[in-house]
């Protein structure tokens, strides 16, 4: 745009409307000079102008980009509720064009039981201006659409109504994304208790070493003890065969001398006395398995701590590849409540931590401490390893936190841990012993609840 000239603008110049030719020189230079101000400033507030008016295109641009690229739909009413502006995915859904909907009262966006409701609700908001959620259904050209609206006052700058904003998300697409977010939590439920029972398996996996390192010993000594019993028996075979053939006394004292037949009969009790331990110590493993696999979900109990405390970290430690000196402390009975076999997954996982701990280390060294305090019964399980550093203690109890390598470390034990700890009434601390190895305290209730 190009300024007229200030003579075309009619605007008035405050000059005497004088004749040039009885004017004096100095008049004219005024006259002029003035003309110029006015022009100069006219093209001052022709430049403001279109700065204003390129400002106030940007700002449409950009309001309209974002009435056509939202996704939910947008109304914008005046005080009366009418429409001044509404976003393009509204357009879409309700298959009206822009201009057709401009200045319509609302109402002919919703079916006419809506209409009444959305009334009200925009009377109240012009009075208390809370903004309000409803629901109603959005007239399309496929039937109603169930919309989740909410609604607020769009104020002037001297904060009165000015008119209302109503932003709406198709209840259909909620429900979905509800259902989706079902879905997944599901699945997130099962692949955690999946994991607690990998983190189960693996404990199990572990003990079943101790069980086969621990069978191995007994079994071979009633192997060999039967072995020998076999030897006795072709000594007495043979004799006895010398016997039936009717063999002289000399013979059999003879035969009796070079068969070394008076030791083998006291050899023969410690076989059989030797195949017998062999089997009853055999038969104790089994029922400490029993005990620590029968326990496993059941009833809350009163239990022994200690003895539950002493079967783990021996199992753990009959597993392990080398394994640490375990030292016992404190009283020998430490009466608790809960479920032992849940307890005693928490201290094979505290003793199979302090193992590892200290794996490779001479002179690696576990020590159980137990006590009997105010109700509580507690179990320390310590360790003479590296510790747990500062930067990593915040984390250790966290699901998948490993300093361990694949396959050695799922990171589950001490989160799971903590967990049934939990779940018991009690506690699972890391304690603090700055350059002495790791210290985890087990704190349980002595007695249930009911007494
Ligand atoms: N006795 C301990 N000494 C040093 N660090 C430990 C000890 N116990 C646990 N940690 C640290 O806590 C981490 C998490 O332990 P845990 O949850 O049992 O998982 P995982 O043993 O599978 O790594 C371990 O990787 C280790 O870094
Ligand atoms: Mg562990």
């Amino acid at each position: 745009m190009t300024p007229h000239r200030p003579e075309d603008t009619g605007l008035p110049t405050g000059l005497p409307a004088a004749r040039p030719a009885a004017m004096p020189e100095e008049a004219w230079i005024e006259v002029l000079s003035a003309v110029d101000r006015t022009y100069a400033d006219l093209v001052d507030y022709q430049e403001q102008l279109e700065r204003q008016n390129a400002r106030l295109q940007d700002m449409q641009a950009f309001l309209t980009s974002i009435l056509a690229s939202v996704s939910d739909v947008l109304i914008v009413l005046d005080r009366a509720g009418r429409i001044e502006q509404v976003s393009a995915s509204l357009l879409a859904r309700s298959g009206a064009r822009a201009q057709a909907l401009t200045g319509q009262d609302v109402a002919r966006l919703v079916p006419p039981e809506d209409a009444a409701r959305l009334a009200e609700v925009l009377d109240r908001l012009r009075a208390d201006r809370r903004p309000a959620v409803l629901e109603l259904a959005l007239a399309t050209p496929d039937g109603p659409e169930p919309l989740e609206l909410s609604v607020a006052p769009r104020l002037d700058d001297r904060g009165r109504v000015a008119g209302f904003v109503l932003t709406g998300r198709p209840l259909g697409e909620l429900r979905r994304a509800y259902a989706e977010l079902t879905e997944s939590h599901d699945a997130l439920k099962s692949a955690q208790s999946l994991l607690v029972r990998n983190e189960k398996l693996a404990s199990l996996g572990r003990l079943l070493a101790g069980v086969a390192h621990e069978l191995n010993n007994p079994i071979s000594f009633v192997y060999a003890n039967a072995h020998a019993l076999d030897r006795y028996v072709g000594k007495f075979e043979t004799y006895f065969a010398r016997v039936q053939d009717g063999a002289s006394r000399e013979d059999l004292v003879t035969l009796r001398e070079q068969l070394r037949l008076d030791r083998e009969i006291t050899n023969l009790r410690q076989a059989t006395q030797g195949a017998r331990d062999g089997a009853e110590r055999v038969r104790d493993i089994v029922e400490d398995l029993r005990r620590l696999s029968s326990d496993g979900a059941g009833e809350r109990v009163s239990f022994d701590l200690a003895e539950t405390a002493r079967v783990a970290a021996h199992w753990v430690l009959r597993g392990a590849k080398e394994a640490p000196a375990l030292t016992i402390d404190g009283p020998g009975t430490v009466q608790a409540w809960g479920r032992p076999g849940h307890i005693q997954q928490i201290v094979m996982n505290l003793v199979q931590n302090a193992v590892d701990a200290v794996e490779g280390r001479k002179g690696g060294a576990v020590t159980l401490t137990l006590a009997a305090e105010a109700g509580r019964a507690r179990l320390t399980v310590s360790d003479n390893g590296p510790g747990v550093p500062a930067e990593v203690r915040a984390s250790i109890f966290d699901p998948f936190f490993t300093t361990k390598s694949v396959g050695r470390g799922t990171g589950l034990g001490l989160s799971i841990s903590l967990k049934i700890a939990e779940e018991h009434g009690g506690h699972l601390t890391l304690q603090d012993r700055p350059g002495s190895g790791a210290a985890f305290l087990l704190d349980l209730p002595a007695q249930g609840i009911s007494g």
